[in-house]
Protein backbone atom coordinates (compact mmCIF):
# COMPACT_ATOMS: atom_id res chain seq x y z
CA UNK A 1 0.00 0.00 0.00
CA UNK A 2 1.14 3.45 -0.87
CA UNK A 3 1.05 5.90 2.04
CA UNK A 4 1.05 9.32 1.26
CA UNK A 5 3.98 11.16 2.93
CA UNK A 6 1.64 13.41 5.19
CA UNK A 7 -1.08 11.29 6.14
CA UNK A 8 -4.47 12.87 6.29
CA UNK A 9 -5.33 14.54 9.72
CA UNK A 10 -8.01 11.74 11.08
CA UNK A 11 -7.25 12.35 14.94
CA UNK A 12 -9.43 14.85 16.18
CA UNK A 13 -8.85 17.42 13.51
CA UNK A 14 -11.62 19.92 13.97
CA UNK A 15 -10.46 21.65 17.04
CA UNK A 16 -6.79 21.41 16.12
CA UNK A 17 -8.23 24.18 13.54
CA UNK A 18 -9.90 25.87 15.30
CA UNK A 19 -7.27 26.16 18.08
CA UNK A 20 -4.77 27.31 14.97
CA UNK A 21 -7.04 30.56 14.13
CA UNK A 22 -6.86 31.77 17.99
CA UNK A 23 -2.82 31.07 17.73
CA UNK A 24 -3.10 28.03 20.14
CA UNK A 25 -1.92 25.43 17.55
CA UNK A 26 1.69 24.02 18.17
CA UNK A 27 3.54 21.09 17.88
CA UNK A 28 5.99 20.29 20.34
CA UNK A 29 8.90 18.30 19.57
CA UNK A 30 10.72 17.92 22.83
CA UNK A 31 9.70 19.04 26.62
CA UNK A 32 12.06 18.87 29.90
CA UNK A 33 11.00 20.00 33.22
CA UNK A 34 9.27 23.29 32.56
CA UNK A 35 9.97 23.63 29.13
CA UNK A 36 9.03 22.93 25.73
CA UNK A 37 10.16 22.85 22.55
CA UNK A 38 8.38 23.28 19.24
CA UNK A 39 9.25 23.53 16.28
CA UNK A 40 9.18 27.07 14.16
CA UNK A 41 8.33 27.60 10.21
CA UNK A 42 11.88 27.23 9.67
CA UNK A 43 12.54 23.80 11.33
CA UNK A 44 14.38 25.52 14.34
CA UNK A 45 13.26 24.28 17.92
CA UNK A 46 11.84 27.42 20.27
CA UNK A 47 11.62 26.94 23.72
CA UNK A 48 7.60 27.74 25.12
CA UNK A 49 7.83 28.01 28.94
CA UNK A 50 4.46 25.64 30.20
CA UNK A 51 2.42 26.93 32.81
CA UNK A 52 -0.37 24.28 31.57
CA UNK A 53 1.63 21.79 33.10
CA UNK A 54 -0.51 19.08 31.23
CA UNK A 55 -3.55 20.08 32.95
CA UNK A 56 -1.71 19.80 36.28
CA UNK A 57 -0.54 16.43 35.52
CA UNK A 58 3.05 17.46 35.66
CA UNK A 59 3.87 18.37 39.20
CA UNK A 60 7.21 17.10 39.07
CA UNK A 61 7.86 18.58 35.26
CA UNK A 62 8.21 17.31 31.92
CA UNK A 63 9.78 14.27 31.30
CA UNK A 64 11.76 14.10 35.16
CA UNK A 65 14.96 12.27 34.79
CA UNK A 66 15.01 9.91 37.54
CA UNK A 67 11.31 8.84 36.23
CA UNK A 68 12.64 8.65 32.73
CA UNK A 69 15.88 6.81 34.32
CA UNK A 70 13.57 4.28 36.27
CA UNK A 71 11.01 3.75 33.43
CA UNK A 72 13.83 2.59 30.99
CA UNK A 73 15.54 0.00 33.52
CA UNK A 74 12.06 -1.15 34.10
CA UNK A 75 11.48 -2.29 30.47
CA UNK A 76 15.13 -3.01 30.27
CA UNK A 77 14.63 -5.66 33.42
CA UNK A 78 11.88 -6.66 31.08
CA UNK A 79 9.61 -6.03 34.14
CA UNK A 80 5.93 -8.01 34.05
CA UNK A 81 3.90 -4.83 32.80
CA UNK A 82 0.61 -7.17 31.79
CA UNK A 83 0.10 -9.66 34.95
CA UNK A 84 -3.41 -9.61 35.68
CA UNK A 85 -4.70 -11.33 38.36
CA UNK A 86 -1.50 -12.25 40.41
CA UNK A 87 0.61 -10.60 42.80
CA UNK A 88 2.30 -7.26 42.42
CA UNK A 89 4.64 -6.13 45.06
CA UNK A 90 5.25 -2.30 43.19
CA UNK A 91 1.14 -1.80 43.67
CA UNK A 92 1.03 -2.98 47.01
CA UNK A 93 3.98 -0.75 47.81
CA UNK A 94 2.50 2.58 46.50
CA UNK A 95 -1.01 1.48 47.90
CA UNK A 96 1.14 1.26 51.45
CA UNK A 97 3.15 4.36 50.73
CA UNK A 98 -0.13 6.45 49.68
CA UNK A 99 -2.05 5.19 53.16
CA UNK A 100 0.99 6.23 54.95
CA UNK A 101 1.18 9.41 53.46
CA UNK A 102 -2.41 10.09 54.12
CA UNK A 103 -2.98 8.71 57.50
CA UNK A 104 0.54 11.04 58.17
CA UNK A 105 -1.13 14.40 56.72
CA UNK A 106 -4.51 14.00 58.06
CA UNK A 107 -3.72 12.50 61.21
CA UNK A 108 -5.66 9.92 60.79
CA UNK A 109 -5.44 6.16 62.91
CA UNK A 110 -7.22 4.30 60.00
CA UNK A 111 -5.59 2.63 56.82
CA UNK A 112 -6.54 3.50 53.45
CA UNK A 113 -6.91 0.78 50.55
CA UNK A 114 -6.22 1.67 47.01
CA UNK A 115 -7.92 0.57 44.11
CA UNK A 116 -5.99 2.00 40.47
CA UNK A 117 -7.54 2.88 37.90
CA UNK A 118 -5.94 4.71 34.40
CA UNK A 119 -7.55 8.12 34.50
CA UNK A 120 -9.49 10.81 36.57
CA UNK A 121 -12.87 10.13 35.32
CA UNK A 122 -12.30 6.27 35.73
CA UNK A 123 -10.73 6.71 39.16
CA UNK A 124 -14.06 8.74 40.47
CA UNK A 125 -16.95 6.63 38.69
CA UNK A 126 -14.68 3.81 40.79
CA UNK A 127 -15.30 6.05 43.96
CA UNK A 128 -18.90 6.86 42.77
CA UNK A 129 -19.44 2.67 42.25
CA UNK A 130 -17.80 1.52 45.71
CA UNK A 131 -20.33 4.30 46.95
CA UNK A 132 -23.30 3.24 45.42
CA UNK A 133 -22.17 -0.80 46.40
CA UNK A 134 -22.14 0.83 50.00
CA UNK A 135 -25.26 2.14 50.11
CA UNK A 136 -27.40 -1.04 48.99
CA UNK A 137 -25.38 -3.04 50.71
CA UNK A 138 -26.65 -1.03 53.92
CA UNK A 139 -29.85 -0.42 52.56
CA UNK A 140 -30.24 -4.65 52.28
CA UNK A 141 -29.20 -4.91 55.68
CA UNK A 142 -31.52 -2.66 57.00
CA UNK A 143 -34.09 -4.46 55.18
CA UNK A 144 -33.15 -7.64 56.70
CA UNK A 145 -33.38 -6.29 59.68
CA UNK A 146 -36.69 -4.80 59.00
CA UNK A 147 -37.86 -8.38 57.83
CA UNK A 148 -36.92 -10.18 61.20
CA UNK A 149 -38.91 -7.75 63.10
CA UNK A 150 -41.83 -7.73 60.92
CA UNK A 151 -42.11 -11.55 61.13
CA UNK A 152 -41.55 -11.36 65.00
CA UNK A 153 -44.30 -7.84 65.41
CA UNK A 154 -46.79 -10.11 63.24
CA UNK A 155 -46.38 -12.84 65.81
CA UNK A 156 -47.16 -10.39 69.06
CA UNK A 157 -49.86 -8.26 66.80
CA UNK A 158 -51.64 -11.92 65.99
CA UNK A 159 -51.38 -13.22 69.99
CA UNK A 160 -53.23 -9.48 70.76
CA UNK A 161 -50.33 -7.28 71.49
CA UNK A 162 -51.44 -3.66 71.28
CA UNK A 163 -49.79 -1.14 68.34
CA UNK A 164 -48.26 2.26 68.99
CA UNK A 165 -47.57 3.90 66.19
CA UNK A 166 -45.16 6.30 66.98
CA UNK A 167 -44.30 7.16 63.12
CA UNK A 168 -45.54 10.45 61.33
CA UNK A 169 -47.58 8.14 59.00
CA UNK A 170 -51.02 6.50 59.17
CA UNK A 171 -51.18 2.76 59.48
CA UNK A 172 -54.46 0.43 59.54
CA UNK A 173 -55.27 -1.37 62.85
CA UNK A 174 -54.53 -4.75 62.41
CA UNK A 175 -57.16 -7.37 62.10
CA UNK A 176 -56.78 -9.73 65.03
CA UNK A 177 -59.60 -12.10 64.24
CA UNK A 178 -57.67 -13.48 61.12
CA UNK A 179 -57.91 -17.00 60.27
CA UNK A 180 -54.35 -19.07 60.92
CA UNK A 181 -52.14 -18.56 57.97
CA UNK A 182 -53.76 -16.00 56.19
CA UNK A 183 -50.41 -14.80 55.80
CA UNK A 184 -49.34 -10.88 56.87
CA UNK A 185 -51.99 -8.60 58.26
CA UNK A 186 -53.17 -5.25 57.02
CA UNK A 187 -50.65 -3.41 59.13
CA UNK A 188 -47.50 -5.34 58.05
CA UNK A 189 -48.96 -5.15 55.07
CA UNK A 190 -49.04 -1.64 55.08
CA UNK A 191 -45.50 -1.22 56.71
CA UNK A 192 -43.96 -3.51 53.56
CA UNK A 193 -45.69 -1.42 50.81
CA UNK A 194 -44.50 1.91 52.51
CA UNK A 195 -40.93 0.80 52.58
CA UNK A 196 -41.44 -0.76 49.17
CA UNK A 197 -41.71 2.69 47.67
CA UNK A 198 -39.42 4.13 50.03
CA UNK A 199 -36.66 1.81 49.06
CA UNK A 200 -37.41 2.22 45.11
CA UNK A 201 -36.46 5.78 45.55
CA UNK A 202 -33.41 6.69 43.29
CA UNK A 203 -30.19 7.11 45.09
CA UNK A 204 -28.30 10.78 44.44
CA UNK A 205 -25.08 11.90 43.97
CA UNK A 206 -24.61 15.79 45.59
CA UNK A 207 -21.93 17.72 44.12
CA UNK A 208 -21.14 21.49 43.75
CA UNK A 209 -21.79 23.89 41.27
CA UNK A 210 -19.10 24.51 39.39
CA UNK A 211 -17.38 20.87 40.01
CA UNK A 212 -15.33 18.85 37.54
CA UNK A 213 -14.95 15.16 37.83
CA UNK A 214 -14.35 13.90 34.44
CA UNK A 215 -15.99 13.31 31.25
CA UNK A 216 -17.27 9.41 31.23
CA UNK A 217 -20.62 8.82 31.18
CA UNK A 218 -20.96 7.91 34.72
CA UNK A 219 -18.25 10.85 36.19
CA UNK A 220 -19.91 13.70 33.62
CA UNK A 221 -23.30 13.34 35.99
CA UNK A 222 -21.28 15.21 38.24
CA UNK A 223 -19.50 17.60 36.22
CA UNK A 224 -21.71 20.63 36.45
CA UNK A 225 -20.92 22.38 32.92
CA UNK A 226 -24.33 22.02 31.72
CA UNK A 227 -22.41 22.63 28.25
CA UNK A 228 -20.49 19.68 28.77
CA UNK A 229 -23.27 17.49 30.45
CA UNK A 230 -26.88 18.30 29.08
CA UNK A 231 -26.19 16.57 25.64
CA UNK A 232 -25.72 13.07 27.96
CA UNK A 233 -28.01 13.79 30.46
CA UNK A 234 -30.66 11.14 29.49
CA UNK A 235 -27.75 8.33 29.64
CA UNK A 236 -27.50 8.84 33.28
CA UNK A 237 -29.16 10.11 36.67
CA UNK A 238 -29.04 13.77 37.12
CA UNK A 239 -26.65 14.40 40.34
CA UNK A 240 -28.07 17.53 42.61
CA UNK A 241 -25.16 20.61 42.36
CA UNK A 242 -25.25 22.55 45.86
CA UNK A 243 -23.93 26.11 45.73
CA UNK A 244 -20.18 26.03 46.97
CA UNK A 245 -19.23 27.54 50.29
CA UNK A 246 -22.52 28.04 51.57
CA UNK A 247 -23.34 24.90 54.00
CA UNK A 248 -26.73 25.41 53.90
CA UNK A 249 -27.64 24.27 51.15
CA UNK A 250 -25.71 21.09 51.35
CA UNK A 251 -27.52 20.58 54.62
CA UNK A 252 -30.70 21.29 53.42
CA UNK A 253 -29.80 18.75 50.69
CA UNK A 254 -29.38 15.88 52.60
CA UNK A 255 -32.30 16.77 54.49
CA UNK A 256 -34.55 16.64 51.76
CA UNK A 257 -32.69 13.66 49.90
CA UNK A 258 -33.73 10.71 52.64
CA UNK A 259 -36.38 8.85 53.32
CA UNK A 260 -38.58 7.22 56.26
CA UNK A 261 -38.76 3.18 56.89
CA UNK A 262 -41.19 2.13 58.80
CA UNK A 263 -40.09 -0.95 61.48
CA UNK A 264 -41.65 -2.80 64.42
CA UNK A 265 -40.06 -2.63 67.85
CA UNK A 266 -40.65 -4.75 70.67
CA UNK A 267 -41.80 -2.13 73.53
CA UNK A 268 -42.35 -4.49 76.47
CA UNK A 269 -45.66 -6.77 75.17
CA UNK A 270 -46.33 -3.00 73.27
CA UNK A 271 -45.60 -3.29 69.37
CA UNK A 272 -43.85 0.15 68.76
CA UNK A 273 -43.87 1.24 65.45
CA UNK A 274 -40.78 3.58 64.49
CA UNK A 275 -39.04 5.10 61.75
CA UNK A 276 -35.32 4.50 60.39
CA UNK A 277 -34.15 7.38 58.09
CA UNK A 278 -32.59 6.24 55.58
CA UNK A 279 -30.11 8.66 53.29
CA UNK A 280 -30.70 8.37 49.19
CA UNK A 281 -27.20 10.21 48.94
CA UNK A 282 -24.72 7.93 47.13
CA UNK A 283 -21.79 10.15 48.29
CA UNK A 284 -20.67 13.81 48.28
CA UNK A 285 -18.25 14.42 46.02
CA UNK A 286 -15.85 17.69 46.08
CA UNK A 287 -13.10 19.43 45.34
CA UNK A 288 -10.72 21.41 48.05
CA UNK A 289 -9.59 23.75 45.06
CA UNK A 290 -12.29 23.60 42.04
CA UNK A 291 -9.82 23.17 38.97
CA UNK A 292 -11.87 23.92 35.82
CA UNK A 293 -14.58 25.63 37.53
CA UNK A 294 -12.10 28.87 37.91
CA UNK A 295 -9.89 27.83 40.65
CA UNK A 296 -12.36 28.16 43.23
CA UNK A 297 -11.09 27.34 46.72
CA UNK A 298 -13.42 26.01 49.51
CA UNK A 299 -13.80 27.82 52.34
CA UNK A 300 -12.69 26.27 55.99
CA UNK A 301 -16.56 26.39 57.33
CA UNK A 302 -17.92 25.07 54.02
CA UNK A 303 -15.08 21.99 53.96
CA UNK A 304 -15.91 21.53 57.69
CA UNK A 305 -20.06 21.33 57.16
CA UNK A 306 -19.46 19.36 54.49
CA UNK A 307 -17.68 16.68 56.76
CA UNK A 308 -19.87 17.22 59.31
CA UNK A 309 -23.02 16.30 57.62
CA UNK A 310 -21.61 13.51 55.79
CA UNK A 311 -20.58 12.53 59.14
CA UNK A 312 -24.23 12.96 60.57
CA UNK A 313 -26.28 10.76 57.71
CA UNK A 314 -22.96 8.06 57.18
CA UNK A 315 -22.46 9.16 53.86
CA UNK A 316 -18.85 8.42 52.05
CA UNK A 317 -17.51 12.43 51.69
CA UNK A 318 -15.25 11.62 48.50
CA UNK A 319 -12.60 14.47 47.59
CA UNK A 320 -11.13 14.69 44.60
CA UNK A 321 -7.90 15.79 44.63
CA UNK A 322 -7.15 14.75 41.10
CA UNK A 323 -6.03 18.28 40.37
CA UNK A 324 -5.22 19.59 43.77
CA UNK A 325 -3.57 16.81 45.30
CA UNK A 326 0.27 15.61 44.61
CA UNK A 327 2.31 18.13 46.38
CA UNK A 328 0.78 21.07 43.85
CA UNK A 329 -0.91 23.27 47.00
CA UNK A 330 2.15 22.52 49.14
CA UNK A 331 0.73 19.50 51.21
CA UNK A 332 0.14 16.23 49.68
CA UNK A 333 -3.44 16.77 50.06
CA UNK A 334 -5.42 20.28 49.56
CA UNK A 335 -7.82 19.23 51.89
CA UNK A 336 -5.49 18.41 55.20
CA UNK A 337 -5.00 22.03 54.84
CA UNK A 338 -8.74 22.75 55.32
CA UNK A 339 -8.83 20.48 58.28
CA UNK A 340 -11.31 17.87 56.27
CA UNK A 341 -10.73 13.86 56.41
CA UNK A 342 -11.98 12.38 53.16
CA UNK A 343 -13.40 8.59 53.12
CA UNK A 344 -12.15 8.44 49.88
CA UNK A 345 -9.37 10.47 47.79
CA UNK A 346 -9.55 10.52 44.17
CA UNK A 347 -6.21 11.38 42.94
CA UNK A 348 -4.54 10.53 39.25
CA UNK A 349 -2.89 13.34 37.00
CA UNK A 350 0.66 13.78 38.42
CA UNK A 351 0.55 10.41 40.20
CA UNK A 352 2.03 9.18 36.99
CA UNK A 353 4.52 11.46 37.40
CA UNK A 354 4.01 13.13 33.58
CA UNK A 355 5.11 10.05 32.21
CA UNK A 356 2.50 7.24 32.69
CA UNK A 357 -1.24 6.79 32.81
CA UNK A 358 -2.41 6.09 36.78
CA UNK A 359 -4.95 6.86 39.17
CA UNK A 360 -6.26 5.63 42.10
CA UNK A 361 -9.10 5.55 44.36
CA UNK A 362 -8.28 5.47 48.05
CA UNK A 363 -10.36 4.07 50.54
CA UNK A 364 -10.23 4.32 54.69
CA UNK A 365 -10.73 0.83 55.59
CA UNK A 366 -13.69 1.09 57.82
CA UNK A 367 -15.77 1.96 55.01
CA UNK A 368 -13.78 -0.11 52.89
CA UNK A 369 -15.94 -3.06 50.73
CA UNK A 370 -14.26 -6.27 50.17
CA UNK A 371 -16.65 -7.49 47.77
CA UNK A 372 -16.04 -4.25 45.44
CA UNK A 373 -12.77 -6.50 44.36
CA UNK A 374 -15.27 -8.97 42.83
CA UNK A 375 -17.26 -6.77 41.23
CA UNK A 376 -14.66 -4.30 39.45
CA UNK A 377 -11.97 -4.42 37.36
CA UNK A 378 -10.01 -2.66 34.30
CA UNK A 379 -7.28 -4.88 32.02
CA UNK A 380 -5.05 -1.73 32.11
CA UNK A 381 -5.55 -0.52 35.75
CA UNK A 382 -2.43 -1.20 38.39
CA UNK A 383 -0.48 -2.46 35.50
CA UNK A 384 3.64 -2.83 36.44
CA UNK A 385 4.53 0.17 34.47
CA UNK A 386 2.45 2.54 35.75
CA UNK A 387 2.32 1.32 39.58
CA UNK A 388 6.31 1.95 39.43
CA UNK A 389 5.99 4.84 38.09
CA UNK A 390 3.81 5.95 40.73
CA UNK A 391 5.62 4.51 43.74
CA UNK A 392 8.57 6.29 42.47
CA UNK A 393 6.40 9.80 42.60
CA UNK A 394 5.10 9.21 45.64
CA UNK A 395 8.91 8.72 46.91
CA UNK A 396 10.48 11.35 44.98
CA UNK A 397 7.72 13.61 47.07
CA UNK A 398 8.05 12.57 50.13
CA UNK A 399 12.34 12.75 49.84
CA UNK A 400 14.36 14.61 52.10
CA UNK A 401 11.35 15.49 54.46
CA UNK A 402 8.88 16.87 52.46
CA UNK A 403 11.30 19.35 50.14
CA UNK A 404 9.02 19.19 47.17
CA UNK A 405 5.75 20.18 49.15
CA UNK A 406 8.01 23.12 50.60
CA UNK A 407 9.13 24.13 46.85
CA UNK A 408 5.60 23.75 45.95
CA UNK A 409 4.60 26.35 48.54
CA UNK A 410 8.04 28.32 47.70
CA UNK A 411 7.46 28.55 44.06
CA UNK A 412 3.93 29.15 44.41
CA UNK A 413 4.22 32.06 46.88
CA UNK A 414 6.80 33.94 44.29
CA UNK A 415 4.02 33.18 41.30
CA UNK A 416 1.07 34.27 43.50
CA UNK A 417 2.95 37.53 44.40
CA UNK A 418 3.52 38.94 41.06
CA UNK A 419 -0.04 37.58 40.07
CA UNK A 420 -1.07 39.93 43.13
CA UNK A 421 1.44 42.68 41.91
CA UNK A 422 -0.47 42.77 38.50
CA UNK A 423 -3.58 42.24 39.93
CA UNK A 424 -2.52 45.70 41.73
CA UNK A 425 -1.36 47.66 38.59
CA UNK A 426 -4.45 46.97 36.64
CA UNK A 427 -7.20 46.40 38.84
CA UNK A 428 -9.60 47.39 35.91
CA UNK A 429 -8.25 44.08 33.88
CA UNK A 430 -7.60 41.77 36.65
CA UNK A 431 -10.04 41.16 38.59
CA UNK A 432 -8.79 38.38 41.05
CA UNK A 433 -5.98 36.08 41.61
CA UNK A 434 -6.99 32.90 43.23
CA UNK A 435 -6.15 29.30 44.62
CA UNK A 436 -2.67 27.83 46.41
CA UNK A 437 1.04 27.61 46.00
CA UNK A 438 1.04 25.59 42.32
CA UNK A 439 -2.71 25.78 41.76
CA UNK A 440 -3.67 29.63 40.70
CA UNK A 441 -5.59 31.31 38.62
CA UNK A 442 -6.12 34.87 37.49
CA UNK A 443 -9.58 36.42 36.54
CA UNK A 444 -9.79 39.00 34.25
CA UNK A 445 -12.33 41.96 34.24
CA UNK A 446 -15.17 41.44 31.96
CA UNK A 447 -14.13 43.01 28.72
CA UNK A 448 -17.85 43.28 27.19
CA UNK A 449 -17.61 47.03 27.19
CA UNK A 450 -13.77 47.68 25.75
CA UNK A 451 -13.70 49.89 22.40
CA UNK A 452 -11.71 47.38 20.82
CA UNK A 453 -14.81 45.71 18.82
CA UNK A 454 -12.57 42.31 18.58
CA UNK A 455 -11.98 42.13 22.43
CA UNK A 456 -15.89 42.81 23.14
CA UNK A 457 -16.45 40.11 20.56
CA UNK A 458 -14.49 37.64 22.38
CA UNK A 459 -15.26 38.90 25.71
CA UNK A 460 -19.15 37.62 24.98
CA UNK A 461 -18.16 34.56 22.71
CA UNK A 462 -16.96 32.49 26.10
CA UNK A 463 -13.54 32.34 24.46
CA UNK A 464 -11.55 35.21 25.78
CA UNK A 465 -9.34 33.26 27.43
CA UNK A 466 -8.21 31.29 24.97
CA UNK A 467 -7.45 34.27 22.77
CA UNK A 468 -4.96 35.34 25.75
CA UNK A 469 -3.55 31.94 25.72
CA UNK A 470 -3.08 32.21 22.27
CA UNK A 471 -1.31 35.59 22.14
CA UNK A 472 0.57 34.56 25.10
CA UNK A 473 1.78 31.41 22.82
CA UNK A 474 2.67 33.29 19.97
CA UNK A 475 4.11 36.43 21.21
CA UNK A 476 5.48 35.70 24.54
CA UNK A 477 5.93 32.06 23.65
CA UNK A 478 4.24 31.29 27.24
CA UNK A 479 2.14 27.93 27.44
CA UNK A 480 -1.22 28.50 29.72
CA UNK A 481 -5.03 27.81 29.06
CA UNK A 482 -8.30 29.15 31.07
CA UNK A 483 -9.92 27.15 32.65
CA UNK A 484 -12.76 25.44 30.18
CA UNK A 485 -15.63 25.72 32.74
CA UNK A 486 -14.99 29.57 33.04
CA UNK A 487 -13.00 30.78 30.33
CA UNK A 488 -11.92 34.45 31.79
CA UNK A 489 -9.67 32.98 34.86
CA UNK A 490 -6.20 31.50 32.90
CA UNK A 491 -4.69 28.75 34.93
CA UNK A 492 -1.31 28.85 36.26
CA UNK A 493 0.15 25.04 37.50
CA UNK A 494 3.34 24.86 36.43
CA UNK A 495 6.12 22.06 38.52
CA UNK A 496 7.63 22.66 41.73
CA UNK A 497 10.92 23.03 39.43
CA UNK A 498 9.65 26.89 38.76
CA UNK A 499 12.34 29.43 38.54
CA UNK A 500 11.95 33.33 39.05
CA UNK A 501 13.41 33.82 35.51
CA UNK A 502 10.28 31.75 34.51
CA UNK A 503 8.19 33.90 36.65
CA UNK A 504 9.18 37.21 35.16
CA UNK A 505 8.54 35.66 32.05
CA UNK A 506 5.49 35.55 32.51
CA UNK A 507 5.06 39.28 34.29
CA UNK A 508 6.52 40.89 31.86
CA UNK A 509 4.13 38.62 28.82
CA UNK A 510 0.87 38.90 31.29
CA UNK A 511 2.10 42.74 31.67
CA UNK A 512 1.85 43.72 28.07
CA UNK A 513 -1.39 41.69 27.51
CA UNK A 514 -2.78 43.84 30.80
CA UNK A 515 -1.57 47.04 28.92
CA UNK A 516 -3.04 46.24 25.97
CA UNK A 517 -5.98 45.32 27.20
CA UNK A 518 -6.54 48.53 29.24
CA UNK A 519 -5.52 50.65 25.89
CA UNK A 520 -8.29 48.61 24.12
CA UNK A 521 -5.93 47.24 21.70
CA UNK A 522 -8.17 46.48 17.91
CA UNK A 523 -4.82 44.28 17.29
CA UNK A 524 -4.45 42.44 20.26
CA UNK A 525 -6.32 39.40 19.00
CA UNK A 526 -7.17 37.43 15.75
CA UNK A 527 -10.88 37.91 14.74
CA UNK A 528 -13.09 35.41 16.21
CA UNK A 529 -13.47 32.26 14.43
CA UNK A 530 -16.47 30.29 13.72
CA UNK A 531 -17.38 27.49 15.96
N1 LIG B 1 -11.36 15.52 38.56
C1 LIG B 1 -10.74 16.70 38.47
C2 LIG B 1 -10.68 17.60 39.67
C3 LIG B 1 -10.14 17.09 37.26
O1 LIG B 1 -9.53 18.27 37.17
C4 LIG B 1 -10.19 16.21 36.17
C5 LIG B 1 -9.64 16.58 34.88
C6 LIG B 1 -10.83 14.97 36.33
C7 LIG B 1 -11.41 14.67 37.54
C8 LIG B 1 -10.89 13.99 35.22
O2 LIG B 1 -9.64 13.45 35.00
O3 LIG B 1 -9.14 13.92 32.58
O4 LIG B 1 -7.95 12.10 33.82
O5 LIG B 1 -10.34 11.86 33.22
N2 LIG B 1 -9.37 17.74 34.56
C9 LIG B 1 -8.83 18.14 33.26
C10 LIG B 1 -8.39 19.57 33.35
C11 LIG B 1 -9.75 17.92 32.13
O6 LIG B 1 -8.41 20.28 32.37
O7 LIG B 1 -7.97 19.96 34.39
P1 LIG B 1 -9.25 12.80 33.58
Amino acid sequence: MNMPTTPPELAEPHIRGWMAAVGLDAEYVRASGNLLYLADAAGREAEVIDFAGGFGSLVLGHNHPELVAHARDLLEAGVPIHAQFSRSQTANRAAALLSEIIQRETGSKERHLTVFANSGAEAVEVAIKHAELDRVNRLAALEVDIDSRLRAAGELVRGGAPVDNTSGYPLPVEDHDRPAGAGPGLLERAIRDHNAAAMARPPVLLALEGAFHGKLVGSLQITHNPGFRQPFAALGRPARFVPVNQPEHLVKAFEQERVSLLAPVDAGGVVRIVEREFSLVTALVLEPIQGEGGIVPLQTDFARAAREVCTRYGIPLVIDEIQSGMGRTGRFLASSELGIQGDYYVLAKALGGGIAKAAATVVRESRYRPEFEYLHSSTFARDGLSTAIALRVLEILERDGGAAYRRAREAGGHLREMLLGLQAEFPDVVREVRGRALMLGLEFQDQSSSRSAVIREYAGSGFFGYAAAGHLLQHHRIRVFPTASATTTLRFEPSIYLTGGQIDSLRVALRSVCARLRDHDEDLFPPLPPM
